[in-house]
């Protein structure tokens, strides 16, 4: 960390240049004033390359990233090297752990993509290791910074909308073989999970925000429909959270690829809101008793609060929202919006899910021992 006499800069670094890494880079980017990106690790040689050259960074930009990072192939060498302040660990998520682990070790806040890790037990030791330290840590869950959805949360929490009767979220993510076919640890129990885990986890995570409460108890169903993979690609299933309201699941990625949607719905007493995004394209409707639609004023409020830059830079990409509020959260000593128990939280949800499915029953959340995902290997899913 170093400080001039207008703001402290943080030192960053990225522990895996696949897919999404581009996000993070060109987040930091855009962050330069407070974030400089100080390494790039993969234990492929040619990765950080490869993702300088896609994220089409170009000029002062390419050329003031380039010229404080260093390539690493093994993240260990890193850590006692850089001293980075912030970490974002983008590796596959059977190995979010270990990784994250030694970084809270050498005493790094870190930016954990979801899921935060295969196992309940252990994205509790992460949360109860970085609390005990004092470090952050936050959580991949890009729709909390989604435009307005925190005036959302902050207007359910102050009781705006009244009580909550239920929720409904759809989350149709197709992906064809192609996509788990590029990397082995790709739709496994072990390193990935199927549609819930990857990719419905973060919809989870925005229910439990909007609604401002914790799941207690779930009932789930999953099975493999199209796709050549271990893990499940459709889950339906209903949570039940601890305000009463219930809420229906559906996670897929047996879908098609070009026709991406997820949709949340909220049924309360004040308003219903629904908020969706089709191929890329969002929408907003915040819908009073009256057939009102409240959701164009929500958006002048938040860019009056947020402002008009920040508002284009998370809808273009969430994650500069994650950056910008992670050092918000280290130079303050707040917590982040997607916080660690967010992180936690949400692998319960889905563990939780799994374990409904493996023991035909309800199972109570959280969850109080740990549910190894790998017995899941025992439910036929065809
Ligand atoms: N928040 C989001 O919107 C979002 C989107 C996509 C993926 N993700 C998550 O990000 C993670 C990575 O996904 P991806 O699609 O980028 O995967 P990927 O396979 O494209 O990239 C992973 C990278 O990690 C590297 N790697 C593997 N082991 C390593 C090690 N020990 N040290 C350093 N690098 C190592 C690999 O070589 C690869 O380049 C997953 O956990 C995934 O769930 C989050």
């Amino acid at each position: 960390m170093s400080t001039t006499s207008q703001q402290t800069k943080l030192k960053a670094a990225i522990i895996g240049c696949g897919r999404v890494s581009i996000k993070h880079i060109k987040a930091i980017s855009k962050l330069s004033d407070r974030i400089e990106l100080c390494a790039l690790v993969d234990t492929n040689p040619d990765a950080p390359n490869n993702l300088l050259s896609g994220s089409k960074l170009k000029g002062s930009k390419l050329s003031a990233i380039k010229s404080t990072m260093k390539s690493y192939l093994n993240y260990k060498d890193m850590l006692e090297e850089v001293h980075p302040d912030i970490v974002a660990i983008t590796v596959p998520s059977g190995m979010h752990y270990d990784v994250a682990k030694d970084c809270l070790l050498a005493g790094a806040n870190i930016l954990l993509e979801k899921p935060m890790t295969m196992s309940n037990t252990q994205s509790r030791e992460l949360y109860n290791m970085a609390e005990s330290k004092g470090l952050r840590i936050a959580m991949g869950h890009i729709y909390r910074y989604f435009p307005i959805v925190s005036l959302l949360h902050e207007d359910m929490v102050n009781g705006v909308f009244g009580k909550v009767g239920h929720g409904a979220v759809v989350v149709r993510w197709g992906h064809e073989n192609e996509y788990y076919n590029q990397a082995a640890w790709r739709g496994t129990w072990k390193s990935d999970g199927g549609a819930l885990m990857n990719q419905t986890v973060h919809a989870l995570d925005l229910m439990c925000y909007l609604m401002n409460t914790e799941a207690t108890k779930v009932n789930g169903m999953i099975a493999n429909r199209f796709r050549d993979m271990e893990a499940e690609d459709t889950a339906l299933g209903v949570f039940t959270f601890a305000n009463g309201a219930l809420c229906q699941v559906e996670g897929t990625t047996a879908t098609f690829p070009n026709d991406h949607e997820a949709s949340f719905f909220i049924n309360a007493e004040k308003a219903c809101i629904r908020i969706a995004l089709r191929k890329g394209k969002p929408s907003y409707s915040i819908t009073t008793p009256k057939g009102k639609n409240r959701a164009f004023k929500y958006l002048r409020r938040y860019i009056k609060k947020q402002g008009l830059s920040y508002t284009i830079n998370v809808a273009k990409n969430p994650h500069y929202g994650i950056y910008h509020d992670l050092y918000h959260a280290v130079t303050t000593k707040t917590q982040p919006i997607a916080d660690a128990r967010s992180g936690y939280l949400s692998v319960d949800m889905v563990l939780g899910f799994y374990k409904s499915v493996l023991f035909k029953s309800e199972i109570a959340l959280p969850l109080a021992e740990e549910f190894p995902i790998e017995e899941m290997k025992s439910v036929n899913l065809k």
